[in-house]
């Protein structure tokens, strides 16, 4: 029988994540498979290198040798690598291919055994974090097709055989205990911790000096008590994240995180234009009396967006890692590749692609609130406004905080 939404809704909960929180699932129109395919291309260009010298870097450390000494004395190898809030899109394929492959070609120094006797195998586990309520049944149809992950299954490189690649999903918050102490060699998450476990509590009373009158979330916009409640609350799920990692990974395991920062601070950089949009356009609704004034007054959304020097001071909090690097980079929206050429097409084609991404990033939340008639309605003029005004979007860069870090 299928729960109730706010049995659904409260089950999330207890989990320690926000209700509401998902992707919109399948491959199909409008799905964060179809949209992730887009934004990927700009961000494997300057994540990859960083995670592939922090996975090497890792690789040394997990064997305490050089990588040629250590994959030169060890025994058959694994390697556990995490993905947590991994959704089940395009990315995540990319994302763990990318990790693997990395790992691959660091054991092909095996193939320089001076005995060269016996082939090592290399076991995988290739562990996929999400919410429960996230489409896993699509994740494992894409696993399962011709994506380049199941190619490399019985993959011989150069006297290694990657014999036991074995994908794992594993529901559930990732503020929460997911993995049994010293078992992970790679935790990784993507555009994943700026969804909190909640809203602050204080945000939502209308007694507190924090409450948030104008709903939703415009953290430039928003009073100065309310927007210390969201820090609090990102610094409490922050260091929770942190603290479950840190007893999961193996000493010399690596945590990467590629987190959507605020521009706050950064000059020539237009912060969170996304979620500006959506509140241009349900402004525009209330005022031709479409919506209340209400429904936005208690809406608020659990994101928050660190700043650099907020991610800084929170990593020098934590004593069982070792900094790699933590770095903000601007990452252009609309390089020379498939997403300029999708998003400069025309404006329908963009007011399109925004109310793609509002309903992925928002809409879980957004449906139930409003309902389904004024949740579409709303929609609408998020793809409106969009088309009308995309030069900004179109020119806008995406601010990402990279941060690297190897467990003591
Ligand atoms: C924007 S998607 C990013 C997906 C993918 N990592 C990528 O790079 O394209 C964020 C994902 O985080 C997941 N998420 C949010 N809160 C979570 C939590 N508390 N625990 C696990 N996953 C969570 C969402 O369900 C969503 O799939």
């Amino acid at each position: 029988m299928e729960p109730s939404q706010d049995r659904k809704q409260e089950s999330l909960a207890s989990l320690g994540a926000a209700p509401g929180v998902r992707m919109q699932g399948g491959t199909g129109a409008g799905s964060f498979h179809e949209f992730s395919m887009l934004l990927q291309s700009a961000l494997n260009v300057f994540f990859q290198p960083k995670l592939c010298f922090a996975i090497t870097t890792a690789c040394e450390k997990l064997l305490g040798k050089s990588v040629d000494e250590g994959y030169a004395k060890a025994d058959d190898l694994f390697f556990a690598l995490a993905d947590f809030g991994c959704a089940s899109a395009s990315s995540t394929i990319t994302n763990m291919d990318f990790m693997i492959k990395c790992v691959l070609s660091l054991t092909s120094f095996l193939s320089r055994r001076e005995d060269g006797a016996r082939t090592r195998q290399l076991h995988i586990q290739a562990l996929f974090n999400d919410l429960p309520s996230n489409d896993f049944n699509t994740l494992f149809s894409l696993l399962a097709g011709s994506g380049p992950l199941s190619s490399e299954v019985d993959m011989e490189t150069g006297g290694i055989s990657l014999k036991n690649f074995v994908p794992f999903g594993v529901p559930g918050s990732f503020y929460r205990r997911l993995f049994p102490s010293r078992y992970l060699s790679v935790a990784f998450s993507a555009l994943a911790l700026h969804n909190l476990s909640m809203v602050p509590e204080a945000v939502e009373d209308q007694n507190s000096p924090a409450w948030n009158e104008n709903g939703l979330w415009n953290f430039d916009g928003c009073k100065s008590e309310t927007a210390l409640e969201y820090k609090r609350q990102f610094e409490r799920d922050f260091s929770t994240f942190m603290a479950y990692r840190s007893q999961e990974l193996l000493s010399g395991g690596l945590l990467f995180c590629v987190m959507i920062a605020s521009n706050r601070g950064v000059e020539g950089m237009h912060s969170n234009n996304l979620y500006e949009n959506l509140q241009k356009a349900w402004r525009e609704l209330i005022s031709e009396g479409l919506l209340s004034q209400e429904s936005l007054d208690t809406f608020n959304l659990p994101l928050f967006l660190p700043t650099l020097e907020e991610v800084k001071e929170m990593v020098e909090e934590q004593k069982e890692f070792e900094v790699l690097l933590v770095e903000y980079v601007a990452v252009e929206r609309a390089p020379a590749n498939a997403w300029k050429k999708f998003a400069a097409a025309d404006g329908q084609m963009w007011g399109n692609t925004i109310q793609t991404m509002t309903r992925n990033f928002m809409g879980g939340l957004l449906e139930p609130h409003l309902g389904v008639p004024k949740f579409e309605m709303l929609m609408q003029r998020v793809k409106e406004l969009a088309a009308a005004d995309d030069e900004r979007f179109r020119s806008s860069l995406m601010g990402t905080i990279v941060l690297a870090l190897i467990r003591k």
